[in-house]
This record gives structure tokens, sequence and C-alpha cells, in this order.
């Protein structure tokens, strides 16, 4: 065997060792999901049904429709509905935060993020965690924030 045969050897193996180490396929969680329709919310509710594999309360306020994160402010921990209460609590450190995601006591140094909220053509609610709302930003009234039933 020449050094040409040797040398196209090497490559061929390079080239597989490469593809083995950076796939072309694109690990990202999915980061939207349908949430039912708006009547499975009635005004006044906060729903823990996505909390636990979505990491999103679904929450009817005043305001309407909005899917809050359950990613805690401060250090990333996952709060408590406390209904009796009114709030949710998170339970590492204890920052608290009102129905509608304000931080309220604790360490927490601003509110709980809330997602895209929208109608899908199924009727259904569409959250979109990849675009996130903020309140110190002012970004909750903006469209997509909330959905008015
Ligand atoms: S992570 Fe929630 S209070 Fe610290």
């Amino acid at each position: 065997m020449g050094w040409g045969a040797i040398g196209g050897v090497l490559q061929i193996s390079i080239a597989a060792i490469h593809r083995f180490l950076f796939p072309r396929v694109l690990f990202e969680p999915v980061k939207t999901f349908k949430a039912g329709y708006p009547e499975e919310y009635p005004k006044g509710t906060i729903s823990t049904k996505y909390q636990g594999d979505q990491k999103v309360w679904i929450a009817h306020l005043d305001e309407g429709i909005v899917a809050i994160s359950t990613i805690c402010t401060h250090l990333g921990c996952t709060p408590r509905w406390l209904a009796a209460e009114d709030k949710f609590k998170c339970p590492c450190h204890g920052s608290g935060f009102t129905r509608e995601g304000i931080h309220f006591e604790g360490p927490a140094p601003r509110p709980l993020e809330r997602y895209r909220i929208q109608k899908a053509e199924d009727g259904r609610l569409l959250i979109d965690k990849s675009i996130i709302y903020r309140w110190e930003k002012g970004e909750w009234g903006k469209p997509g924030s909330v959905f008015i039933a």
C-alpha cells in the first residue's frame, strides 16, 4: 500500500470522527406546545397542568390568559402555587410572587417571565417559550404576551 492510499484512509477516518463528534442534528427541545382551549381556563384560575413537562403555569387573570414561566428569577428553582395563600412560593430561598408573577418577598430580583400565548388555527392556545416577555422591560402589555378570551 502506498503513501497515497494511507493518506486517503486517514482523511476518511478524520472525516468520520468529525461527523461523529459534530453530527448534523439539532438537539434543542421543542419550544412550542398547545395548551388546550381557552374555555379550559376559567377566569381567576391558575393551572399547574403544564408545570411538570413544560415548566409553564397558565393563569386567567383580569387582563386575560397568560403563560407564566415556572423558573424562579432568583436562582432558577421551581416555585409552588399555593392557592390558599394566592401566591407562588419558591421553596429554595423563600421568594414569593403574586398570581400575576410579581415578586413581593424574598431575594428574587424581578417578576417571573411570561411566554407568548396565542390562539392556534385549531382554536387551542399555542404557547411559544422562545419568546419571552419581561415586566421590567415593559413587555407584559405587548401583543402576544396575553390572550384576551
Ligand atoms: S431560587 Fe427561588 S428564591 Fe432562590
